[in-house]
């Protein structure tokens, strides 16, 4: 009997229960997309703010690459370009720089399809760099790399153009061969458009670039991360 009287009120406990629960997941639900929502929003203005100011690097220009074609900025259109401005006989910073380019570009590579990056040298030193001692150099360190030299005209105009600082100890009544170009330190990253998006200096490890590169091809739709990826991110309160 006892079982019989009880029955009723378990079937609506069991509903009010269901109901509860039902409210409790919509609330949780919404919660979340909405923290979601001012995620992606706040993620899109960090980016956005760090590369105000510097939006002017850049512009056209005109070199030879290391098989000696005329190469000009419209011929990158369509990719992301990590620039790095150096010489090579440079001692010791070029070496350290380009191998950490080179880690960056084997990261990214297997995140994006190759194509989307192109890494490129550009000579700081084009009384020494040729055609042929640049395409050598960069094989060393990545079959992916361009290398970039030309007149000194053009090498200077690129430079000026990136706002890249060098000078070179060269006496110019010797021959001295045997000289040091000063130059400042930078990879620059380009938008598809041959557009500035950022820049890194020493202080920065491949692993940091790569971090922060992934983020501007995330919010660029080039990663597409899944909504738990994104989600992982937010919770980690990355960007
Ligand atoms: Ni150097």
């Amino acid at each position: 009997m006892a079982k019989l009287s009880t029955a009723p009120k378990q079937g609506v406990a069991r509903y009010i229960n269901a109901w509860t629960g039902l409210a409790f997941m919509t609330v949780t639900l919404g919660s979340i997309m909405y923290w979601y929502q001012n995620f992606k929003m706040e993620r899109n203005r960090r980016i956005s703010v760090k590369t105000v100011g510097k939006s002017r690097l850049g512009g056209s220009w005109t070199l030879v690459d290391q098989n000696g074609n005329v190469k000009t900025s419209l011929d990158y259109q369509g990719q992301y370009q990590l620039l790095y401005f150096g010489f090579t006989f440079c001692p010791e910073i070029c070496p350290t720089e380009l191998k950490k380019l080179s880690k960056i570009v084997n990261n990214l590579d297997k995140e994006v399809d190759p194509k989307l990056i192109t890494p490129i040298f550009i000579s700081l030193d084009p009384w020494r760099d040729s055609v042929e001692q640049i395409g050598t150099y960069v094989k060393q360190f990545n079959k992916r790399f361009t290398g970039l030299t030309g007149t000194p005209g053009q090498c200077e105009e690129i430079a000026k153009k990136f706002r890249v600082y060098s000078t070179t100890n060269r006496n110019a009544n010797s021959d001295e061969e045997d000289y040091i170009v000063d130059h400042s330190i930078w990879i620059y990253l380009m938008d598809k458009e041959g557009k500035f998006l950022d820049v890194f200096g020493v202080d920065k490890d491949a692993e940091d670039i790569t971090k922060v590169i992934k983020k501007h091809l995330i919010l660029r739709q080039d990663i597409k991360l899944s909504i738990w990826a994104e989600l992982k991110s937010f919770m980690k309160n990355e960007f």
